[in-house]
């Protein structure tokens, strides 16, 4: 280690995005190393509106390793972050900075402690995959400052052990998460399948449903519908394959019509698996079969899909519009049977890429009745619209990979303290 060993604090800062499954994640054949029962396919959500920022940082000076999310410090002692810590650092490597004197050894990194913020640009209890962007934040970082050799495919395979689906947060674009054969999971990793400007027309708006109740942890929920669910194996085994190999072929041509088909017939079947688990898992609510509803009538009117949806383990509705076109009159049938409540300004409502509100030509809600047309319209929801079921919308896109943040105004830590800021 350097001359001046205790003063100095070495850093790295970088940005994940979080993704959403198409084709679903769940169930596992091995919970500790986090092996799942198929593959799945994600679409990674643009991070500047879905992200998170990570800091990790070095000092000879700090006497244990400790975490602050959102501000707060939490507890690293939990198995999903000791795993990483542990597989990270038995990868490490020397790393040297001449300007500054620093010389760490490979074998350094066992004994050295680390410091490490992190920050979810959007809310973390939303339901909106906040751990998939966190942990896979957290191994790309630490990978950067401790000078790993591995690709962004095998430091999937670490995050895999911190949050199943983490490891499709270190890709932008089209992510497959191929579930390996190995006992010791060495093969199960993400692959990019189309990077984000593949298929770039799309865009995403996500209704945050209001939750009232608690809902099963997917950790949880995922065991007992392996333990008592007759349909899992059928899904796992039979029908997973074939989507799988579907779904990439979508991918690959663009192909909508196809894509949506399968990305609402997984998330439904997805959802008739939990209702299948005994006791039964219920996820979505009636906000969000509304939802479904409300697009399913619509495709149907169109004589072909516009619009496709998939809800995880919770209410939240992400829909996928084909074009910037339907998504602006996504928009408008979304907000005109899901209006806010009355004190909800309509710019705290529709956050993201606003330029869909624009499109839309949206000013205030007021617009919103005149552009929809008679409650007969296609799609729309007739009869009482009860307001503040939807907390907000999100509007995205696909969006890039894991990137370092060379900004040091960018820093979650102090780059003296090693403390947060
Ligand atoms: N869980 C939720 N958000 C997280 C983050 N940013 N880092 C680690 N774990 C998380």
């Amino acid at each position: 280690m350097g001359a001046q060993a205790e003063k100095w604090v070495l850093m790295v800062t970088a940005r994940t995005p979080t993704n959403i499954a198409v084709i679903k994640y769940w169930g596992k054949r091995d919970e500790k190393l986090i092996l799942p029962i198929n593959d799945s396919i994600s679409v990674t959500l643009d991070p500047n509106h879905l992200c998170t920022t990570t800091t990790v940082s070095v000092s000879p000076s700090f006497v244990e390793d400790r975490m602050w999310l959102n501000g707060k410090e939490i507890s690293l002692q939990g198995g999903r972050f000791q795993s990483c810590l542990r597989e990270i650092r038995a990868r490490a490597n020397d790393v040297e900075d001449e300007k500054r004197g620093i010389k760490i050894n490979k074998e350094d990194w066992q004994k050295l402690h680390l410091h490490i913020a992190s920050y979810n640009n959007f809310p973390t209890a939303a339901g909106l995959a906040s751990s998939a962007a966190g942990l896979a934040c957290l191994v790309f970082s630490l990978a950067k400052l401790m000078n790993l050799k591995e690709d962004n495919s095998q430091l999937s395979a670490i995050a895999r052990q911190g949050s199943g689906s983490a490891c499709r947060s270190l890709y932008g674009g089209f992510v497959k998460w191929i579930m390996g054969k190995e006992e010791n999971g060495s093969d199960s990793l993400a692959v990019q399948l189309a990077d984000e400007k593949h298929w770039d027309e799309l865009v995403i708006i996500i209704a945050v449903v209001s939750a009232r109740q608690k809902e099963t942890s997917s950790t949880s929920g995922m065991r007992d519908t392996v333990e008592t669910s007759a349909l899992i194996q059928h899904r796992a085994k039979e029908v997973v394959p074939k989507r799988i190999i579907e779904m990439e072929n979508a991918i690959q041509n663009r192909d909508f019509a196809s894509f949506a088909r399968l990305a609402c017939t997984d998330s439904n079947q997805f959802h008739a698996v939990c209702l299948d688990t005994y006791p039964p898992i219920f996820y979505m609510n009636d906000t969000s079969h509304r939802i479904i509803s409300c697009v399913e009538k619509w495709n149907r009117a169109e004589e072909t899909p516009q619009v496709a949806y998939t809800f995880d383990a919770g209410p939240n509705a992400v829909m996928i519009a084909r074009d910037r076109k339907t998504a602006a009159l996504l928009l408008q049938r979304l907000l005109y049977n899901f209006p806010p409540q009355p004190d909800t300004d309509l710019d705290r409502y529709v956050i993201g890429d606003k330029s869909i509100l624009k499109d839309a030509g949206i000013k205030d809600m007021k617009d919103v009745e005149a552009l929809v047309g008679p409650p007969e319209t296609k799609g729309n929801i007739v009869g009482e619209k009860s307001k503040g079921d939807v907390s907000y919308f999100i509007c995205t896109r696909p969006g890039g990979g894991p990137v370092v943040l060379s900004d040091e105004t960018q820093a979650l830590l102090d780059p003296l303290t090693g403390l947060p800021k």
